[in-house]
């Protein structure tokens, strides 16, 4: 983007018309099959959250380059690795695609005032999100997250509260058998005191680890206990943990929400070297894992950020909050098995048997979506492909409107399961189909059922 590169072979390809278009890379497109399953999650996840009292926010796809730059932090993948999509408008302002949120929706409490609002302030939001990442499963450049943010408030009931919020979530979609990994990186002294210790600890072996790690290691030493690197791994496995360096106070805070957690029955496990991608994070930070997915698989992941607030310049209010990665989930929930909600047909479908017809359908078709989800043919069909057409879409009825039909002012209605049939005046149509009575006949016979 703007980078002043000479273009790539396979975008003079496609700018000379000879490459087949497609998708970039690393997006991809949600085809109407896919809908039930992702709305599902974003309902489910609504509902959980409103239930708590939580709202909804939707703030801009991109924002200055300047809300994420001051926010998440110099030694983040996203700014160390150039994850950002950032580019010049022709105003030549510096814009960026949203990576993640939290600094979006941080930025909008700042710009509206919400610290006046009654506190804490409590937000969600979904939409995508964009890192220019190494694609592999579960990762992409375009994905998709449900987020929530928690402002005002620094008790630790209000961090046990937007785990546990999680969890519901995950349990409420079928999901069973996640691990939420729950541990504290402290506050920014704690985080010094053992970045100091790690750099003396590695110094040693500093030619040993991968490039990214020395790269961290240089600007963030903390992440190099994230490396993917197995050496790098074993270099860092028997060194002590941001956990072992917290001061009294986060101590507390982090048993305090243990506590919570513990009392409700919340399940999590202690990883004491628990560290985020992005640098914001103060005291709680947390992962949610699922098996089964992959070397991807964390589901979402969150914590405390007090202090960002001010950073974006605002008020010195502190905050907790998450967010949940929908393509990671609905991997999960289909790995889980778990069934997907099927989408619901038309109730009828009206199938015009003559060319007059045609139209004729489509208005009744007009008059009668203000009570039913009705189709129609868009051309004259005979009556048994007509009826396969209505049973593809997945309709509960077929209507049959024919010359015959036009000159009696009926339908000639179907309940396709049961397969019994009747003529239906038009002005009846939607009070039959409304009482369903034709539905009551025994399934494959077109029998009305037998009495007693
Ligand atoms: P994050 O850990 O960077 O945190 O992302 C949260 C989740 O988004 C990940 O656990 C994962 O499920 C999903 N995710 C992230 N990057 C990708 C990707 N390239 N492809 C697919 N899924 C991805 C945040 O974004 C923080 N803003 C969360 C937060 C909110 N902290 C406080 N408030």
């Amino acid at each position: 983007m703007g980078t002043g590169r000479p273009l790539g072979p396979a975008y003079a390809a496609c700018r000379l018309g000879r490459m087949k278009l497609r998708a970039v890379k690393g997006t991809a497109d949600r085809l109407p099959a896919d809908h039930p399953r992702w709305n599902r999650v974003i309902e489910v996840a609504g509902r959980v959250l409103e239930r708590a009292g939580i709202q909804p926010i939707a703030t801009p796809v991109f924002e200055f380059a300047e809300v994420f730059e001051r926010s998440v932090g110099e030694a983040a993948d996203l700014v160390v690795q150039k994850e950002m999509y950032t580019f010049d408008d022709r105003g030549g302002r510096r814009l960026t695609l949203r990576p993640e949120f939290t600094a979006g929706v941080l930025r909008a409490y700042v710009e509206h005032g919400m610290h006046t609002w009654p506190s804490p302030v409590k937000l969600w939001s979904h939409g995508p999100a964009f890192r220019a990442e190494n694609v592999q499963r579960g990762r992409f450049r375009q994905f998709h997250q449900v987020n929530l943010e928690i402002v005002g408030t620094g008790a630790p009931v209000a961090d046990a509260e937007a785990i546990a919020l999680f969890a519901d979530v995950l349990r409420e979609l079928g999901l069973r058998g996640v691990r939420v990994a729950l541990g504290s990186v402290g506050d920014p002294a704690d985080r010094a005191r053992y970045n100091a210790y790690l750099r003396d600890a590695l110094a040693p072996v500093a030619q040993d680890l991968s490039e990214t790690s020395r790269e961290r290691l240089r600007l963030n030493p903390m992440r190099v206990l994230d490396a993917k690197d197995a050496r790098d791994q074993a270099l860092v496995a028997p060194l002590k943990r941001p956990f072992d360096f917290l001061n009294p106070e986060a101590r507390a805070h982090f048993d305090a929400v243990a506590a919570c957690l513990d009392a409700w029955g919340v399940a999590y496990d202690v990883d004491p070297g628990i560290v985020r991608g992005l640098d914001y994070y103060r005291r709680t930070a947390f992962e949610i894992h699922a098996e089964g997915i992959g070397a991807q698989s964390a589901l979402g992941g969150g914590g405390r950020y007090d202090g960002l607030v001010s950073q974006l310049g605002g008020p010195d209010v502190p905050g907790i909050g998450w967010a949940l990665g929908m393509e990671r989930v609905l991997d999960a929930l289909e790995q889980a098995g778990v069934a997907a909600p099927v989408p619901d047909g038309p109730t009828l479908y009206l199938v015009p048997m003559d060319d007059e017809a045609v139209m004729e359908a489509a208005g009744l078709a007009r008059d009668l979506r203000a009570h039913l989800r009705v189709e129609h043919g868009y051309a004259r069909r005979a009556p048994g492909k007509g009826l396969r057409d209505a049973d593809r879409a997945g309709a509960r009825y077929a209507g049959l409107l024919g010359a015959r039909e036009r000159a009696a002012g009926v339908v000639q209605l179907k309940h396709l399961a049961s397969g019994q049939e009747t003529q239906v005046a038009w002005g009846d149509l939607l009070r039959t189909i409304e009482r369903d009575t034709l539905a009551d006949a025994v399934p494959g016979t077109g029998e009305p059922p037998r009495a007693g």
